[in-house]
């Protein structure tokens, strides 16, 4: 399998878990501690080696490319105050990788969204990452997958066991274990019900695929929720070329739901030395720790 140089990563959303916060500001703009979602995501990826990111938007989240690009009125005014730290930051998130984005122009689901694509793909394997989906630990990721699909020639799924009560919020999928974490796909299902999950293994935002997944996508049906699967094409795609899952060693947080949101921004903030003890000192103030 070639070298995976690009991602692509879903951004057209509109949000609804984290209105009224998300009204007029992306979902994948809202901050972790000091930097957006988004950009955690986007440093997973470069940490893998990935060059390449599109990104599927929509017409209101223009400030996410923003993001990624050079902000000259403010690196000059950064500059003149001789704020040379910062200067330096915001640069470098401004050359951290290429940025392309193509518009989903209807909201279709996950699987239109990565046909959007294509022709930005072309014959190249490539990553997927889905934004809401923050994975932190030694090794990215995205990393994870991408050597298991070079050593097995195969697309491969990120998954991590979830409680049963909440296997239908995700895509689930059947294996059989063939090294310590890494599974054979034989089958999955786009959130099933507890009674007809296959396992507890729900796929978390992170793939590797190859591009015979757009012919699949092309004859999918509308599945769960009337959108357009990726679960169901890859499951065609598992079916008839064979596909790999790795169970993700890393921690995860789901930046849509809130709990999670503002645990990733306290672990965040709690890894800053100079944020540390003033945080803790404030947090003992209303919380009883054991
Ligand atoms: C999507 C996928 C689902 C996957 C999930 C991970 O669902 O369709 O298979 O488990 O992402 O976050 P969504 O959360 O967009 O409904």
């Amino acid at each position: 399998m070639k070298d995976i140089r690009k991602v692509v990563i879903p951004v057209a959303g509109w949000g609804t878990r984290s209105l009224p916060a998300t009204k007029n500001i992306p979902k994948e703009m809202l901050p972790i501690y000091n930097k957006p979602v988004i950009q955690y995501v986007v440093e997973e990826a470069q940490r893998a080696n990935i060059q390449d990111v599109i990104f599927v938007t929509n017409r209101d989240k223009s400030v996410i490319e923003d993001h990624f690009d050079y902000n000259l009125q403010l690196e000059s005014v950064l500059q003149r105050a001789g704020k040379l730290d910062k200067l330096e930051e915001v640069r470098r998130v401004a050359e951290m990788v290429n940025v392309m984005s193509v518009r989903q122009k209807k909201q279709l689901g996950l699987g239109h969204a990565v046909m959007c694509a294509r022709d930005l793909i072309r014959d190249d394997p490539f990553a997927i990452m889905v934004g809401d989906d923050l994975m932190f630990g030694g090794v990215p990721g995205i990393g994870q997958l991408i050597e298991v699909a070079m050593a097995e020639k195969l697309p491969v799924v990120g998954v991590m066991e979830v409680p049963w009560e909440k296997v239908s919020k995700y895509g689930i999928i059947d294996g059989e274990e063939v090294a310590p974490g890494v599974f054979r796909v034989k089958d999955m299902v786009e959130k099933p019900a507890r009674e007809d999950a296959p396992s507890r293994l729900a796929i978390v935002g992170r793939y590797v695929l190859t591009p015979d997944i757009f012919d699949y996508l092309d004859k999918v049906k509308p599945g769960k929720g009337g959108e357009i699967q990726l679960t169901d094409a890859m499951q065609s795609l598992a079916h008839d070329k064979g596909m790999m899952a790795v169970r993700m060693s890393g921690m995860r947080f789901d930046a849509g739901d809130w709990a999670e949101f503002l645990t990733a921004n306290i672990y965040f903030a709690l890894q800053d030395e100079d944020l540390r003890y003033e945080l803790l000192g404030m947090l003992k103030n209303f919380v009883q720790f054991n």
